[in-house]
């Protein structure tokens, strides 16, 4: 089955260095059939869009605004990034949850927004090492969906893919065993299918995801790809971690 994996280079690379990056990526086979998204800094989505143009790569952001247009100086629209080339964005990172104080209301109306401007969205979900040390980790992750995903209807699902990513595994090395991995993803889609009478939703795993550990994990059978920082940003290192889901 074929994989999504979705890379996530956060606030890494200028315009030049994403066009470099792409340029590099362009130069490899593409001879793989999992579909891969870029979610470069907004400054870089133009230009990785119009380098990408004709492969089968897209093109996400890392975060959108839930207005359109209007006085909120520094916000990007949705509308923006779909005009600059995006087709994805990632929306509800732990890390804009953590540093800029994003609450799971204000991630769904990102959501609803982003949406409405016909953007697929991957939203994050994951618990901390405090949650998962009390093994609360299942009703923190349930929790999470519920209060995000509350005016979201069920037939705007299927432009929605959940990233499982624990917090505690992210940017630390620290990945989650697959076997483990596997139970969270598993869970998520029982969640959907059960409340949302949905049964095709897509689940990533992310957290560390390195060439050494995506096969495992890619053979997982509710992993259905992964969302990759640190090790996206090396081009050589993303091609092996794409290249590890071929023929599975
Ligand atoms: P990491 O980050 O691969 O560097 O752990 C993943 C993410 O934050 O999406």
């Amino acid at each position: 089955m074929s994989k999504i994996i979705a890379a996530n280079f956060k606030m890494n690379q200028t315009p030049s260095e994403t066009i470099k990056y792409a340029s590099e990526f362009l130069s490899k086979k593409q001879n793989f059939k999992s579909k891969v998204i870029f979610c470069p800094p907004f400054t870089s989505i133009y230009c990785m869009a119009e380098k990408l143009k004709g492969s089968t790569a897209k093109i996400g952001g890392q975060n959108c605004y839930f207005k359109n247009s209007g006085a909120f100086t520094g916000e990007i629209s949705p509308k923006m990034l779909k005009d600059s080339g995006a087709d994805y964005v990632i929306l509800g990172h732990s890390e804009r949850k953590t540093y800029f104080d994003e609450s799971n209301e204000l991630i769904g109306e990102k959501i609803k927004a982003a949406l409405a401007n016909n953007l697929h969205i991957i939203f994050c979900v994951g618990e901390n090492e405090n949650e998962r040390m009390k093994n609360i980790q299942n009703s923190v992750i349930i929790n999470q969906i519920k209060n995000t995903l509350k005016n979201i209807e069920k037939n705007e699902l299927k432009s929605i893919i959940i990233a499982y990513e624990p917090i505690w595994a992210i940017g630390t090395g620290k990945a989650i065993s697959p076997n483990q991995a596997e139970e969270m993803c598993k869970l998520i889609k029982e969640f959907i299918n059960k409340n949302y009478n949905h049964s095709q939703i897509k689940v990533l795993y992310g957290g560390s995801v390195k060439s050494e550990n995506a096969r495992d994990l890619f053979k997982m059978p509710s992993i259905d790809g992964a969302l990759v920082g640190g090790a996206s940003l090396d081009i050589e290192e993303f091609m092996k971690i794409i290249n590890a889901a071929k023929n599975i």
